[in-house]
């Protein structure tokens, strides 16, 4: 993947009329088809299609994904307070782990989404079911915990998966069980996160980003709608931002029609689409006084994680170029100074974004994630700062989780888990004790003429020499990734590369179709942003 630094270049200006027509062309016809698309509606009888290009598979043709040894239990109801009836049927999993694979037809980034809806039914309590969700590489659900929270819900994933089979591992606590009521695995443009960003404390680059998994925490729609799945290039939910944002001062909305959102080199309606661009909050009557204040949002986070920031900007306010300079802060410390939009994307009403990793570790002082724009102190252009849209994803810890301290291979953050401790110590103690046992009575046993061979070896060795016992599970690792990646150069249109990455011996589970129907009802619009903000804070109790 090309690693320029985004943020930094110039637009060239003389064909800016042309480029901007060209882009928006592109901005109304970006399309991205995932080349693996699987949607798995667990415990249904039949297919659901939530909308139109979103067709999740019935229970027993997701069946085939699936290796589990207990018994096979589907629950449903035929109707509920959710926005989607992918919610009213489940899968529940007892006593043994049950491993969905899929078959990765392109390495690269892919979503995982996970939908939860306890569905009442006679033999299971689903609010106190209590389990672990995992790949093989990293944690996602440390323990799930529903039961303050008998609402629907879902987490989102990014993974960049560079093995030909991929698994998602429910695993049941010793008396529990686990459930899941739909599975999405579905790949995403390679566009969609580069490696690097900036980090803001200590401030540098920061890279490396491309081997990380992410959970997003927060996705507002600064200013705007809340936009559904449906209505997202990516099949992402955006939640409106005005619960967060500190009331202290006069903030406005602003809005302008999404179609002049223009998206120049190195940006994409597949990063955000121009519903996002085309809203903002900015200072109100910043003309009016000297305004001389900070816009303020203020979100709950688990500071022991790393969260990659990224920030939506667009200048949809400004009446001329070079007119807009404002400054970003994230909890307290400069994270963009002189922000100048215009210079940046070589027009006004253009998309432009910038990613900042947050060392959260930095900032415990502080324990919500802060986000402020305010005006420069120079003297510079109309005294006003606006924000577009706002993503938190938190990052993987060092042990490889996005649920807590304990890695996929029970290792944690603090160099071994303690009942892993207490474990391993025993069992080599034991070990010892046995191999010293032995080694005693075969001393007793020794041959008379010991000193006479030249190797004592034979008869001093384990009892069991054993082949080994640490056998590995061959996954597939992929050989080598020969995927070439779309260029940030070029054209915003994401196409799925013919032939590049794994050979497909599967069809996916489900394909897209690129058709939206306008008259689709959006499946959660009716619901308030508090219900979609269940959606990312019910399961990790932020
Ligand atoms: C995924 O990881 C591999 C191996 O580190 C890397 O070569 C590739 O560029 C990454 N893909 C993306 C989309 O970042
Ligand atoms: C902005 O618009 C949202 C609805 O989209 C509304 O709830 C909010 O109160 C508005 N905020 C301001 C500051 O006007
Ligand atoms: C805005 O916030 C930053 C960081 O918290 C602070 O340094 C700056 O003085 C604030 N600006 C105004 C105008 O209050
Ligand atoms: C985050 O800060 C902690 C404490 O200063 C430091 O140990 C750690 O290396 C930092 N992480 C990164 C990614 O810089
Ligand atoms: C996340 O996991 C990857 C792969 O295990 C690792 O290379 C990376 O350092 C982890 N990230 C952090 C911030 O520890
Ligand atoms: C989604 O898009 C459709 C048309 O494309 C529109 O009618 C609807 O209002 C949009 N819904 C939301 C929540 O943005």
């Amino acid at each position: 993947m090309e690693k320029t630094p985004r943020g930094h270049r110039l637009w060239p200006p003389p064909t800016a009329t042309l480029l901007v027509l060209f882009y928006l062309f592109v901005a109304t016809f970006a399309a991205f088809t995932p080349p693996d698309n699987y949607l798995f509606d667990c415990g249904a009888s039949s297919s659901t299609t939530p909308s139109n290009d979103r067709i999740f598979v019935s229970d027993s043709d997701a069946r085939k994904y699936l290796a589990y040894k207990g018994k096979d239990i589907q629950v449903s109801i035929p109707s509920a307070n959710v926005p989607s009836p992918i919610y009213l049927s489940a899968k529940i999993f007892e006593k043994e782990s049950a491993v969905y694979t899929f078959h990765v037809t392109q390495p690269g980034w892919h979503w995982i989404r996970l939908h939860f809806f306890p569905v009442q039914n006679t033999n299971h309590d689903l609010q106190n079911a209590m389990f672990k969700v995992k790949t093989d590489e990293f944690v996602l659900v440390q323990e799930f915990k529903n039961n303050e929270n008998p609402k629907w819900t879902f987490e989102e994933y990014l993974v960049n998966v560079t093995t030909e089979r991929f698994s998602i591992i429910f695993e049941p606590d010793a008396d529990s069980f686990a459930f899941i009521n739909a599975i999405e695995f579905v790949s995403a443009p390679d566009m969609l996160i580069q490696d690097s960003g900036s980090m803001l404390f200590p401030k540098g680059d920061y890279s490396g980003l491309s081997n990380n998994a992410f959970q997003t925490i927060y996705r507002l729609n600064v200013g705007g709608p809340i936009i559904t799945p449906e209505n997202d290039t990516l099949g992402r939910s955006w939640e409106s931002d005005h619960q967060y944002l500190d009331p202290g001062v006069t903030a406005s909305n602003v809005s302008v029609a999404p179609n002049i959102i223009a998206y120049p080199e190195g940006e994409s309606p597949l990063i955000a689409p121009p519903v996002v661009y085309a809203s903002a909050i900015e200072m109100a009557d910043a003309n009016v006084q000297v305004p001389n204040f900070n816009i303020t949002w203020k979100m709950d986070i688990d500071t022991a994680f790393t969260y990659l920031v990224r920030l939506h900007f667009c200048d949809i306010v400004s009446k001329s170029m070079n007119d807009l300079y404002f400054n970003v802060y994230i909890n307290g410390k400069a994270g963009v100074t002189g922000l100048d939009l215009s210079t940046l994307t070589g027009s006004l009403a253009s998309a432009y974004y910038t990613d900042i990793v947050v060392n959260s570790s930095m900032v415990t002082s502080l324990s919500p994630l802060t986000v402020q724009i305010g005006p420069m102190n120079e003297n510079t252009g109309t005294r006003n700062a606006l924000l577009n849209g706002l993503e938190v994803f938190r990052v993987n810890n060092s042990v490889g989780s996005l649920g807590g301290e304990f890695g996929a291979d029970g290792k944690t953050t603090n160099g071994a888990g303690k009942g892993t401790v207490a474990a391993v110590g025993f069992a080599m103690m034991f070990g010892a004790f046995v191999g010293l046992g032995a080694m005693a009575v075969k001393w007793q046993k020794r041959p008379q003429d010991w000193q006479k061979t030249k190797s004592f070896s034979s008869w001093l060795l384990p009892l069991h020499a054993t082949d080994s016992s640490f056998v590995s599970k061959s996954l597939g690792k992929a050989e080598e990734e020969n995927q070439t990646s779309p260029n940030s150069a070029s054209p915003p249109i994401v196409s799925p590369p013919a032939a590049a990455g794994f050979a497909s011996d599967h069809r996916p589970a489900s394909t897209a179709d690129e058709n939206r129907n306008p008259a689709e009802v959006p499946a959660i619009s009716n619901h308030s942003e508090t219900a979609i903000r269940a959606n990312f804070s019910a399961l990790s109790g932020r």
